[in-house]
C-alpha cells in the first residue's frame, strides 16, 4: 500500500502552496480535495496583496509583511514549475481612509488632488487619499498555477471525494478516509478552509464568512480606450481590482450566512453603484459575472497554524480575509514545522490549541 509523508486536506491556495513547498523539500505529498482544486475561496478571492491595509490585525503584522515580501520570488518560482503566471500586478493601491486610519508600511504617501488626477484620471472620488505600494494577483490564475506546479513537481491528487475522518493508529494520525479510499500518511494537515471543522474525529474551528463579488467588462461596442482603472482602489464601501485582461473585479460583502453561496442582485447592484460613485465610467461597464465565496473565519479571525492535540495531525487554515496574501509565508512556516526545522516566525500565537 502506498504511503505519503503528508496528506493535505483541501486543495485551495493554502493547501496547494503547502503541498508544493513540501514536495520541494523532498516529501511525498497527497492533496485530498472534495471537489476540484482551488474552486472555492481561492476562486472567489479578490487577490489583493494588501500588506499596508490599516485594517489588518496587528497580531498578523509580521506574517503579512514577510508574505508580501516573498510574493515576487514565490511567483517567479511558480512560473518555473507551472509554466504559467498568475497576473502579479504591482501598480499599487489608492486607498481612501478615515481620519482615524493611518497606513504605516514603507513607501506609503498621502496623495493630494494634483497627484491623484494624473495617477488615476477616471477616479472622481475625493477624500483622505493615500498611495500604498501594494500588488495584486488573479487568484484563479494563482490556483491554476499552484495546481500545475504541484503536479509537475510530483504531488499526488485525489479529487471529487472529501475526507470523512482522520484514521488513527495508537492515538496518532495515520492517514485519511474518504468515501472512495483510505490514504496512509505519516502526518495529516487540515487546510480545508471553511470546511475544516467538519473533519472527524475533530475538526479545526472555522466558519464560513460569505463574500459577494462581481466582475465588470467593457460593453461589446465600447471603443478601446485603454484601461479605465490601473490601480487597486479601496474606499470604505467597495474595492476595485483591475486585471491585466481588462476585467475589473469589485468586492465584497462580509456576511455570516453559513454555507450559502447565493448571489443577491441588489447587493451586486449596490457594489456596482459604490464603484461607479468612485469612478463614474464604471457605471457603463457590463456585469460579466457575480459570485459568492466562503472565507474561513476562526473564533478570533486569526489563522490556525500548527500541531493539533492529536499527534501527527496539523492545521493550516482559518486565514479569513487574507488567504491569498498569506499563502507564501504559511507554506514556508508550515514546511519548516513539518520537516523538523524551527519556523522563522513564531507560530505559537496561531496554535490550534488556543481554542481548547
Ligand atoms: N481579502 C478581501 C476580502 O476578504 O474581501
Amino acid at each position: 500500500m502506498k504511503t505519503w509523508d503528508f496528506v493535505i486536506i483541501g486543495g485551495g491556495a493554502i493547501g496547494l502552496s503547502l503541498a508544493w513547498r513540501l514536495r520541494h523539500s523532498g516529501a511525498a505529498v497527497l492533496v485530498v480535495e472534495k471537489g476540484e482544486p482551488s474552486r472555492e475561496a481561492t476562486h472567489a478571492a479578490g487577490g489583493m496583496i494588501a500588506h499596508c491595509d490599516p485594517h489588518n490585525p496587528p497580531e498578523l503584522a509580521g506574517m503579512i509583511t514577510a508574505s508580501a515580501c516573498m510574493y515576487p520570488d514565490f511567483i517567479r518560482e511558480l512560473r518555473e514549475d507551472a509554466f504559467e503566471s498568475p497576473d502579479l500586478r504591482d501598480t499599487g493601491t489608492i486607498a481612501f481612509l478615515e481620519e482615524s486610519e493611518s497606513p504605516t508600511c514603507a513607501g506609503v504617501r498621502p496623495l493630494d488632488e494634483t497627484e491623484l488626477t494624473p495617477l488615476e484620471p477616471g477616479l472622481k472620488l475625493r477624500g483622505r487619499t493615500f498611495f500604498l505600494p501594494e500588488s495584486s494577483v488573479d487568484p484563479r490564475k494563482l490556483g491554476s498555477a499552484l495546481e500545475k506546479a504541484a503536479r509537475n513537481r510530483g504531488v499526488d491528487f485525489s479529487t471529487g471525494s472529501g475526507v470523512q475522518e482522520i484514521a488513527t493508529l495508537g492515538g496518532r494520525a495515520a492517514g485519511v478516509r474518504t468515501a472512495k479510499s483510505f490514504y496512509a500518511a505519516g502526518a495529516v494537515v487540515n487546510c480545508a478552509g471553511a470546511w475544516a471543522a467538519q473533519i472527524k474525529p475533530f475538526g479545526v474551528p472555522t466558519r464560513p464568512v460569505k463574500g459577494q463579488m462581481l466582475c465588470l467588462i467593457p460593453a461589446a461596442k465600447a471603443p478601446h480606450t485603454g484601461p479605465l482603472i490601473r490601480h487597486v482602489v479601496r474606499t470604505p464601501e467597495v474595492y476595485i481590482i483591475p486585471r491585466s485582461d481588462g476585467r475589473i473585479v469589485l468586492g465584497a460583502t462580509l456576511e455570516e450566512a453559513g454555507f450559502d453561496k447565493r448571489v443577491d442582485p441588489e447587493t451586486v447592484q449596490r457594489l456596482h453603484k459604490a464603484a461607479a460613485a468612485a469612478a463614474p465610467e464604471l457605471e457603463h461597464l457590463r456585469i460579466h459575472e457575480a459570485w459568492a465565496g466562503l472565507r474561513p473565519g476562526s473564533p478570533d479571525n486569526l489563522p490556525i497554524l500548527g500541531a493539533t492535540p492529536m499527534p501527527g495531525y496539523y492545521a493550516a487554515t482559518g486565514h479569513y480575509r487574507d488567504g491569498i496574501l498569506l499563502a507564501p509565508i504559511t507554506a514556508l512556516l508550515m514546511t519548516q514545522l513539518l520537516t523538523g526545522q524551527k519556523p522563522k516566525l513564531d507560530l505559537a500565537p496561531f496554535s490550534p490549541k488556543r481554542f481548547e
